[in-house]
């Protein structure tokens, strides 16, 4: 979400003819958009301002701004920390950030706006023409989140539940598509509640079905479904609509009824494995990967074997394990029976360990398998490799001398690691039916 937030930020910059840098000295405006989920991402925001601050001082008319979710909470206590930042604004606020910089630029004050209010819609919805060539984009269909589960500092940093319009979503992937953009990924928090509060006549699987339909589209994905509010219509939409890739990312959290239950999760161990069972029927080729906290607060030994044992039973293509971090203002801030710090390490590593060898197993079973890739970019290993996506969305890196983002190609996976796949280039070339013009490699 913050990728896309920061993409509309460079869309309202182009307007007042702001061009992007890769060179940081350059710069006349620098803004870094903040995450505060856990402490590390919110320390990693004062490290990089401590940067800037040196930057400044040989540079006094560089615009330093902060947004998104650290900006929301701190509001002008980040000025006392970091005095040499121009303006703080919220995750309401970016459509008003053009008029934050001019009152920086013409009345050299320093501009705070964390007010909660303002419109879902964003400002800008053409990509800009300096906005490169590029295969995914993310669209993000409704702000928010209604849930408190009680670890989370979303729903008072980002507010309630908001869906934007149908209308300005679809045309916004329309000029995606139209530049060459071949897959996108809807964004919301809770994305299966999408439309259902404000009464905009789709829900999330009508959303997804017109989203089907746009010419030139060839992938569509969405992130993240709340596993209670995962519907039958959802599940069958897998079945049913030819672009939606199988994957599915749900996070589950813990596998323990108990934790569950302090985190307000508002599902059991149970349905959550009969969802898992539903999602393997309507689409049995379907890669689900998922979230999970060790050490919650209250976790004990039990607690964490149910949750081995869940990783072990659903075998999760991939999963993001973190360690509980406390945030101020949230309910488990303040529950006693804290994990200690070397417990949250012992138990993120054994799951870690459980994972990447399920990870590894199941990237081992594509060897020898052919996969549609489709083509984002160099790979970050080296000039001769690109890289791409599986309809599952495994990475994979191959070999080639030509580099035609926004294709898609057949793929001979000839290796396995735990993070990627290694394609063997292969001798024949051809088109995936519907492709236009030539593809690399098709096996
Ligand atoms: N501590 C650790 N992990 C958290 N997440 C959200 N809040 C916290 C927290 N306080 C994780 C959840 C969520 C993912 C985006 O971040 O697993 O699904
Ligand atoms: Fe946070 Fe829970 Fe909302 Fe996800 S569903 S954003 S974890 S409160």
């Amino acid at each position: 979400m913050n990728v896309y937030d920061s993409e509309q930020m460079e869309r309202l910059l182009a307007t007042m003819n702001y061009r992007p840098t890769l060179h940081q000295e350059k710069a006349d405006l620098i803004i870094i958009n903040t995450c505060s989920i856990r402490d590390k991402a919110e320390h990693k925001v004062y490290s990089h301002l401590g940067r800037l601050a040196r930057l400044k001082l040989k540079q006094p008319n560089l615009v330093i701004g902060v947004g998104g979710c650290v900006a929301q909470q701190e509001g002008d206590r980040l000025l006392k920390r970091a005095p040499h930042v121009d303006i703080v604004f919220g995750t309401f606020s970016i459509s008003r950030l053009p008029s934050l910089i001019r009152q920086v630029s013409q009345e050299g004050k320093q501009a705070v706006d964390v007010e909660p209010t303002g419109t879902v819609e964003p400002s800008h919805i053409k990509p800009t023409d300096f906005q490169e060539a590029r295969a995914t984009a993310f669209v993000t269909v409704m702000r928010g989140c209604d849930n408190f589960c009680t670890y989370c500092v979303v729903p008072y940093l980002r507010g309630r539940e908001l869906s934007r319009r149908p209308e300005r979503i679809l045309e916004e992937i329309r000029h995606l598509a139209a530049k060459g953009v071949r897959e996108v990924t809807l964004l919301g928090q809770n994305v299966n509640s999408y439309g259902l509060k404000n009464g905009h006549g789709l829900d999330f699987p009508a959303l997804l079905e017109a989203v089907n339909d746009i010419e030139g589209l060839r992938r569509l994905r969405f992130t993240t479904s709340h596993p209670k509010d995962l519907s039958d219509k959802l599940i069958r939409a897998f079945g049913r609509l030819d672009k939606l890739a199988p994957h599915i990312h749900l996070p589950v959290q813990s596998g323990s009824d108990r934790i569950l239950k302090r985190m307000n999760r508002g599902y059991r161990r149970g349905n959550y494995l009969a969802r898992i069972e539903k999602l393997r029927k309507a689409q049995p080729n379907i890669a689900i990967t998922s979230d999970i906290i060790v050490g919650f607060p209250g976790e004990g030994k039990t607690d964490f074997e149910e949750t081995l044992n869940l990783v072990e039973s659903v075998g999760f293509d991939n999963l993001y394990i973190f360690k509980y971090s406390n945030r101020k203002n949230t309910p488990a801030f303040r529950f006693s029976d804290k994990v200690q710090e070397a417990v949250k390490g012992e138990r993120f590593a054994r799951l870690l360990e459980l994972q990447s060898k399920i990870t590894l197993d199941k990237n081992r079973a594509l060897v020898g398998t052919v996969q549609e890739v489709l083509i984002e970019g160099l790979s970050k290993k080296g000039y001769d490799q690109v890289t791409g996506h599986t309809p599952c969305n495994k990475t994979v890196n191959f070999s080639d001398e030509r580099l035609r983002v926004g294709q898609l190609v057949h793929v001979n996976i000839a290796d396995a690691f735990s993070h990627s796949l290694l394609g063997a280039p292969s001798e024949c070339c051809g088109k995936l039916p519907g492709e236009k013009g030539g593809i690399l490699h098709a096996a």
